[in-house]
């Protein structure tokens, strides 16, 4: 035995350092990774369940020579992210090794993917150093971000002012603009995969997570659903091909829980908020909360639209909105400078994706958006709408038999993904 100072509070706590296990500092509970380990436990959650050991991988002496592990920050659905120090740079940096063992071909695929998102940069997005294999289990490296997470602050603190929430949700815009142009759509927008730097700034983490992981071609088709319950388009569950204006949904629904400390949708079950999502227009945020500018009220409601038609066209259109909406009360991130930033705030773009993967929203010519003159959902919709919903369902309840570490095969029909894997709670995360 020997002692190793608790990462996060600093007090010495016996460890063996050669323990194969996480150990628990009595005094803080953070969860450490003891010092000489060459093999490790990897959690898993399940909606708001607590932690579980779901796997224990080797780390090989290559693996350790470049990263150290230091403690578990988070577990999510698909995996454990590790506080780490990146040796050769000596940075602080976030490992998130998911539970998942692929087949060859999709861990070919997760690295080639992983490749084109890695080389995305923008301040608004987090960055990609790295992405492997570890034993079997992918992991990706990415910069450390210490202001936690938008789903703790909405906890801890409750509903925002309209105008900071406008701030952050132009700045996740503007890396949503940046991905959706390159290609990505990130699938998976939750406040939880909406954390904060250090200078305040708000930065996407998880993004492509669920594209690299699911869809093995066409990253814009049908049939493949995953998401967060609270934050899912209507096409989303429904299986139907998704765009960039299903991320544009999610976010409206982020920033309408901003301003009104709840989400437009909430259930027991995720079958009723499916439903509501399909059906149900979302209640008036100006009945929820007073002295929230009508033109915000209208892009809120407008960016939740059950057709994907009816909402802003693309991220940059809804930043523009937005700006419009909240008056000069909000600070343009594209011109704001955060400490340290080196003031270059335009997107840097691999030069093998100038063309835009994913289709851009249909705009007529001369129309600023094609809101105004798209069609209400009909009864096409509608029928579809619950032939889904019957699929979506009957896939949750299909997942909820399924161990998630051992599902590696790709499903032909729609995956869902709700929280915890189970389908009986609408609000845990999804995976990513
Ligand atoms: N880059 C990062 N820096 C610091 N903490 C992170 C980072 N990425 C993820 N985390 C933490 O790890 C937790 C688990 O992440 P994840 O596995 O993606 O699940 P979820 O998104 O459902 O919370 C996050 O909630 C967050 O607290
Ligand atoms: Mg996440």
């Amino acid at each position: 035995m020997e002692d190793q100072t608790c990462e996060l509070c600093g007090r010495p706590i016996p460890v063996d350092p050669a323990a194969r296990t996480l150990v628990k500092c009595p005094a803080c509970s953070a969860l450490l990774v003891p010092a000489e380990a060459v093999r490790i436990s990897l959690l898993v959650r399940s909606g708001d369940s607590r932690p579980r050991e779901a796997t224990a991988i080797e780390l090989p002496d290559e693996f350790r020579r470049r990263y150290r592990l230091e403690r578990v920050l988070g577990v999510g659905a698909m995996g454990t992210v590790f506080k780490a120090v990146q040796l050769s740079m000596d940075r602080l940096v976030a490992v998130k090794v998911l539970i998942r063992r692929e087949e060859p071909r999709a861990l070919d695929r997760f690295l080639r993917e992983g490749q084109v998102l890695a080389a995305l940069r923008h301040p608004n997005l987090v960055q990609v150093y790295d992405l492997d294999v570890l034993d079997g289990c992918p992991y990706l490296v990415t910069e450390y971000l210490d202001g936690g997470t938008l789903a703790t602050r909405l906890k801890t603190r409750g509903r925002f002012e309209p105008a900071e929430a406008g701030r952050i949700v132009l700045e996740c815009l503007a890396a949503l603009d940046a991905c959706h142009q390159a290609g990505f759509v990130h699938r998976d927008l939750k406040p939880e995969n909406i954390m904060f730097a250090a200078d305040a700034r708000a930065k996407i983490v998880d993004f492509g997570m669920a594209t690299i992981l699911s869809s093995p071609r066409d990253l814009t088709q049908a049939g493949s659903v995953i998401g967060t319950p609270r934050y899912m388009a209507p096409e989303q569950i429904l299986g139907k091909a998704v765009d960039a204006r299903t991320d544009l949904y999610a976010l409206g629904t982020i920033l309408f829980e901003m301003i009104a400390g709840r989400p437009p949708f909430t259930a027991s079950s995720v079958r009723e908020v499916f439903q509501m999502h399909l059906f149900k227009p979302p209640p008036g945020l100006s009945e929820l909360v007073h002295g929230v500018p009508d033109r915000l009220v209208e892009l809120v409601e407008r960016s939740l639209a059950k057709e994907p038609d009816q909402r802003p066209a693309s991220a940059e259109a809804f930043g523009e909105e937005l700006r419009r909406a909240l008056g000069e009360t909000v600070q343009d991130p594209r011109t704001a400078r955060g400490p340290g930033d080196p003031g270059e705030q335009a997107v840097k773009r691999p030069a093998a994706l100038k063309t835009p993967r994913v289709p851009r929203a249909p705009r007529a010519p001369g129309e600023g958006s094609s809101a105004a003159r798209a069609p209400r959902p009909g009864r096409g919709l509608a029928l579809g709408a619950l032939l889904g919903l019957v699929a979506a369902v009957a896939a949750t309840v299909q997942l909820a038999r399924t161990d998630p570490g051992r599902r590696s095969g790709r499903s032909s029909g729609p995956l869902v993904r709700p929280p915890g894997q189970g389908g009986t709670s609408a609000d845990g995360p999804a995976p990513g």
